[in-house]
């Protein structure tokens, strides 16, 4: 990832990505509740689960304040709406677009403009129930491949191909209910992808950008874009 600038220049072929730690602190809590809108603070009562709570309102407070200096808005006044399947969107500045996924504690943010944008991370580690999801989430070309690897590298692979569709599914705002399988990587060409359903194509048109954390190895990210776009770190600003 190159390295943020001066939080005013961010270009317009560039994708800002934020990449940090949720503290789920009382005190986190505290200061970011007071930003929210009615509708997450209503989502945080609904969270029964009080580190998760703590979670998501630090990460909907410290997602307004990065924002807020882009959109020149206060953190609090800035207006974000749901879409049909459930992607926010910022309703009164239809050129940005921004998306984050969170994973325990971890957060990441991509924002950018002109472009339709999604990003997945997930935490790379080996799970019993992997075959069963290439059977269900992967086309029969992505499992073949996925099937004639070795077992050292299943689990790495796996999740690249994974948080690729994710992204891909949260960059038109659609989710899941796409249909994984329909989204189709090319695994012999990072980078691009094979086949998507019919209202996406042509295929060509999409990105995909790997995205590393130099410090937490173990996490796997993607962020896919329908723009040419490079990625950068998030400028430098001040949280509140
Ligand atoms: C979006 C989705 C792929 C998220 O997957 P995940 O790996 O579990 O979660 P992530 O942490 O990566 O992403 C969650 C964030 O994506 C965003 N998001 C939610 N729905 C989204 C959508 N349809 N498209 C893009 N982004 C979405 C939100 O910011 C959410 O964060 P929040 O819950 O704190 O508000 C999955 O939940 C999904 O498919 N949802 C759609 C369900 C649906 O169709 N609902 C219709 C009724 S509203």
């Amino acid at each position: 990832m190159e390295k943020g600038s001066p939080l005013s220049a961010l270009e317009p072929e560039k994708i800002a990505v934020w990449f940090g730690h949720l503290t789920a602190t009382e005190d986190a809590c505290r200061r970011y509740w007071t930003l929210l809108d009615a509708a997450e603070q209503a989502r945080a009562d609904r969270l029964v689960n009080p580190l998760w709570k703590r979670r998501h309102i630090e990460a909907h407070g410290l997602l307004r304040c990065l924002l807020s200096p882009y959109l020149n808005q206060p953190p609090g006044q800035i207006h974000i709406k749901t879409a049909a399947h459930g992607k926010p969107f910022l309703a009164d500045h239809p050129e940005w677009t921004f998306n984050l996924s969170h994973s325990g504690n971890h957060l990441v943010i991509a924002m950018g403009q002109h472009c339709r944008l999604g990003v997945d991370i997930e935490p790379c580690k080996p799970q019993q129930n992997l075959p069963q999801l290439v059977k269900k989430c992967f086309a029969q070309s992505e499992a073949s491949y996925w099937q004639a690897l070795a077992d050292s590298e299943k689990t790495t692979a796996f999740y690249r191909i994974w948080t690729i569709k994710e992204a891909f599914v949260k960059a038109t705002g659609r989710g899941i209910a796409l249909g994984l399988d329909q989204c189709v990587t090319d695994p012999g060409q990072p980078g691009q992808f094979l086949r998507l359903p019919p209202a996406y194509e042509p295929p060509g048109q999409w990105r995909i950008i790997d995205l590393e954390f130099p410090t937490e190895p173990d996490l796997c990210g993607a962020l896919v874009t329908d723009q040419a776009r490079t990625v950068q770190e998030w400028p430098a600003c001040p949280l509140e």
